[in-house]
């Protein structure tokens, strides 16, 4: 697909090129933020997952140099046309400020990004190449987080507190869904692991899921160490892609939870025998019955303090008048695409490019000048 035609088909692709994002995820961060202020309060943050950078631009761009965006943008214009109509501010003021937002930076702020991607850097942000999944790992965040401090027999997330973790972490998709959402949930645990052993009392934790038949489970395990958890799903998200993102805030660890035991290792409690209500025993926590008409009725058992049941309230977010992800727009006749912010510096496909370019494929042969019409293999 060419620039131009991803460009009409895909609006923020188009936009990020144009707002100077590295990728059209920061879109998706801004329209989570609006929804559910997460930058609020926060000055310490680590970024998983995190190649090319878009997530880490925003970060920087909010928390270093104090910009707002989308919905905090828009109150803060507000609030300066406001102050003008009462007279505190005059018309010229309202307008540079228009132009020439006043800028708030936050103090101490510390971002430590990784990914397994190296990543093009980020001015205040450590930038770390790893893999999330890797016991490793998580020294070395602690280290980034507070390299003075940092005492390798004693760190932990008291000595290191961080404020929010984000994770918009994806492996190669395969396109067999139920082997992408495995792993998708594979990467989701190791975030989760890696945000209780950072996260501070009341801290947040962001991350991308795929909507399979068992996201429910997910939802009751971050029940487990939250007290609120949503699914929230961004504009700038395609609705046709079953990608959304769990929202968890104020952070708990529970009693005699030990982070020596990795969480998808937990060998679950066995359900005790539950008490009988009103009508037929519940076998495995439902039960059948059936009416007079012949329609058969299947209930489920429902306990409120049994968690493996729990449904995050869904949550769709970004302003109603932003662009749909989904549509195609016309473009201008004079449009000219942009070519990319920041390519990956070492994406893993660069090497299949290169040979792929000395084979005469892609930028070279076209189709017919190979044998048959065929691209040679690889050799
Ligand atoms: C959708 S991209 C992230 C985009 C990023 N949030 C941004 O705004 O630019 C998904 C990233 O997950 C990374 N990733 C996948 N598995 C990983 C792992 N085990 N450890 C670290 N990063 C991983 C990939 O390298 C890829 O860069």
């Amino acid at each position: 697909m060419g620039k131009s035609s991803k460009d009409k088909r895909d609006a923020y692709y188009r936009l990020a090129k144009e707002q100077g994002w590295r990728a059209r995820s920061a879109f998706k961060l801004i329209q989570l933020d609006e929804e559910f202020d997460l930058f609020n309060g926060v000055t310490r943050v680590v970024d998983l997952c995190a190649a090319p950078g878009s997530w880490s631009q925003v970060l920087s761009r909010v928390l270093i140099k104090g910009e707002n965006f989308g919905r905090r943008a828009w109150l803060e214009q507000r609030e300066r046309e406001q102050r003008f109509v009462n007279g505190q501010a005059s018309f010229d003021d309202s307008v540079t400020l228009h132009t020439a937002p006043n800028l708030q930076p936050r103090e101490n702020v510390k971002i430590v990004a990784i990914d397994l991607q190296p990543m093009a850097s980020l001015e205040g942000i450590t930038t770390l190449v790893g893999d999330i999944t890797h016991p490793s790992t998580i020294p070395r965040i602690l280290k980034a987080l507070d390299p003075d401090d940092y005492d390798p027999k004693q760190s932990d997330s008291s000595t290191h507190p961080v404020d929010l973790v984000i994770s918009d972490g994806a492996p190669d998709v395969t396109g067999l869904h139920d082997l992408d959402i495995y792993i998708q949930s594979q990467l989701l645990f190791s975030a989760l692991d890696l945000a209780l052993r950072v996260l501070k009392p009341g801290g947040k934790f962001v991350a991308k899921i795929f909507r399979g038949k068992d996201v429910d489970l997910i939802y009751a395990q971050m029940k487990c160490f939250f007290k609120d958890v949503r699914c929230a799903k961004p504009r700038s998200s395609r609705a046709s892609s079953l990608e959304a993102f769990i929202v968890c805030q104020d952070f708990f660890m529970p009693k005699g939870y030990s982070l020596d035991q990795p969480i998808n290792l937990r060998t679950p409690v066995p359900r005790p025998p539950r008490p009988i209500k009103d009508g037929a025993p519940f076998i495995d926590g439902q039960r059948r019955s059936t009416r007079g008409d012949g329609t058969i009725v299947l209930e489920f058992e429902s306990d409120e303090d049994d968690d493996s049941g729990w449904i995050a309230p869904f949550v769709a977010c970004g302003d109603l008048s932003a662009w749909d992800s989904d549509a195609t727009y016309q473009l201008p006749a004079n449009h000219i695409p942009l070519d990319p912010v920041q390519p990956p510096t070492a994406p893993p496909y660069k090497r299949a490019i290169e040979l792929r370019k000395k084979q005469g494929g892609f930028y070279g042969k076209t189709k017919g000048q190979n044998d048959g019409g065929l691209e040679k293999p690889f050799v």
